[in-house]
């Protein structure tokens, strides 16, 4: 039977936790919250806005409702601190500061509400309702995409041209709704190989309102290369990449993955928590690599580090970009070199790629002949098929 998320998620026990340097605020809390219909699990802290990341870590509540002591920016700053680590943990502060300087900051680091003291009854319970129903809305539908990682073994390995190619080919010719998101956090380029757009938003704004983000909102800030494909860029400048923290990539790979069938990302080679966050939740790694030693050697090395962290081989796929036939190295060396199976080879043409790349037209649209772009269309047909259910593992056996 269907039930209502929203009332299905009024039965569910809704953890709050009651913060409060006051005994009298604790009691009056408690008094107040027993009007609510649903089912409540209460605890009531003494203290202030430094007992929160204590709390969120020990006992995971849904909401927590602190009062607060100074009521001011330096309070919120402290907040701040603890805020990020826990983006599915809503906080509501209470205080009679409501200028709208106070409100602006505290939405900015991740506040639901600023709710005036004295408390007002209704006021408390509506502003539950709103957190109820924004658990229900996050419950209630499973993330419906797969995320795909490219990861380059080297430096030009070709990483970005084919996770920015294959995201538009699976999104022209298969008729996905995909997202291609850069976190190559450090000069990343995704963006400007299917699009000369100026961004308006980058991957930095989207983790600083993190605590704002839906589907509608990355939607938004993508540039919006077809109806179905959307592109997150990497910031413009590196140091705008600073503030970027690993929870906050994780909840933007998991709304993705909540609202397109495909999610692409172009991974950093620096195997820094970022990227590993963004790998936990890929389904497949796509290392790509060349056939020459150098790449060889790095594949060698990523393949290990990759295994160390856990991902098997059902996981990491190798792609071999620029395959020419007579080359020195062969993919059946390069196979046996690694120990490891090559899933798919793309191959060299440097002409039609240097075309794209430099015009920022993706190879399917602007030579779709070539033989990169059918290799393209034939991997995005092979992701797409499995992806409509049945074996979505089937398409990662290796092409022959
Ligand atoms: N199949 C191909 N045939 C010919 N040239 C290619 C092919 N794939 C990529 N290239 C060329 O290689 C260059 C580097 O590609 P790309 O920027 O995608 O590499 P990358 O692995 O993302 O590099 P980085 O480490 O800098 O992020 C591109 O500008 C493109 O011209
Ligand atoms: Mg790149």
């Amino acid at each position: 039977m269907h039930r209502d998320p929203i009332e299905a998620s009024k039965a569910a026990n809704l953890k709050i936790a009651m913060v409060s340097s006051n005994v009298r605020t604790l009691e009056h809390l408690r008094e107040l919250l027993t009007g609510w219909d649903g089912s409540l699990h209460l605890t009531a802290v003494p203290g202030g806005v430094e007992q929160i990341g204590r709390i969120a870590e020990q006992e995971h509540p849904d909401l927590v409702l602190v009062e607060g002591v100074r009521h001011d920016g330096d309070e919120l700053a402290a907040l701040e601190r603890v805020t990020p680590r826990f983006p599915s943990m809503a906080v509501i502060m209470l205080s009679p500061n409501q200028s709208a300087e106070f409100l602006r900051h505290g939405m900015r680091i991740g506040l639901r509400e600023i709710l005036p003291l004295p408390i007002a009854r209704e006021a408390l319970l509506e502003a539950l309702g709103r957190i109820q129903q924004r658990l229900a809305v996050a419950a209630a539908p499973k993330r419906k995409g797969k995320i795909l990682s490219f990861i380059g073994c080297k430096g030009g390995s070709g990483a970005t041209f084919l996770a920015a190619n294959l995201a538009y080919a699976l999104a022209e010719l298969e008729k996905k709704q995909v997202a291609l998101i850069d976190l190559n956090c450090q000069f990343g380029d995704a963006s400007w190989y299917l699009s000369e757009r100026v961004p308006t938003a980058t991957l930095a704004d989207i983790a600083r309102q993190i605590h704002r983000l839906d589907g509608a909102f990355l939607a938004s800030s993508m540039i919006r290369v077809l109806p179905n494909l959307g592109v997150l860029p990497a910031p413009e400048e590196p140091d705008q990449a600073l503030h970027i923290r690993p929870e906050q990539v994780e909840a933007l790979l998991w709304v993705a993955a909540s609202h397109y069938d495909v999610v692409i990302v172009d991974c950093a080679r620096s195997l820094d928590e970022i990227t590993v966050r963004a790998m936990d939740q890929a389904e497949t790694i796509f290392p790509v690599l060349q056939l020459t030693l150098p790449f060889v050697r790095d594949a060698k090395r990523l393949i290990r580090a990759l295994a160390a962290l856990g991902y098997g081989r059902d996981k990491v796929k190798l792609l071999v970009n620029r395959h020419e036939k007579g080359a020195a190295i062969t993919v059946e060396e390069v196979a046996q070199a690694l120990r490891y199976e090559v899933y798919r080879t793309i191959p060299n043409s440097f002409n039609a790629v240097a075309a794209s790349v430099n015009q920022g037209v993706p190879i399917v649209k602007l030579a779709g002949r070539d033989p990169v772009a059918k290799a393209l269309r034939e991997m995005a047909a092979a992701l797409a098929a499995t992806n409509q259910g049945g074996g979505w593992l089937r398409s990662l056996l290796p092409a022959r």
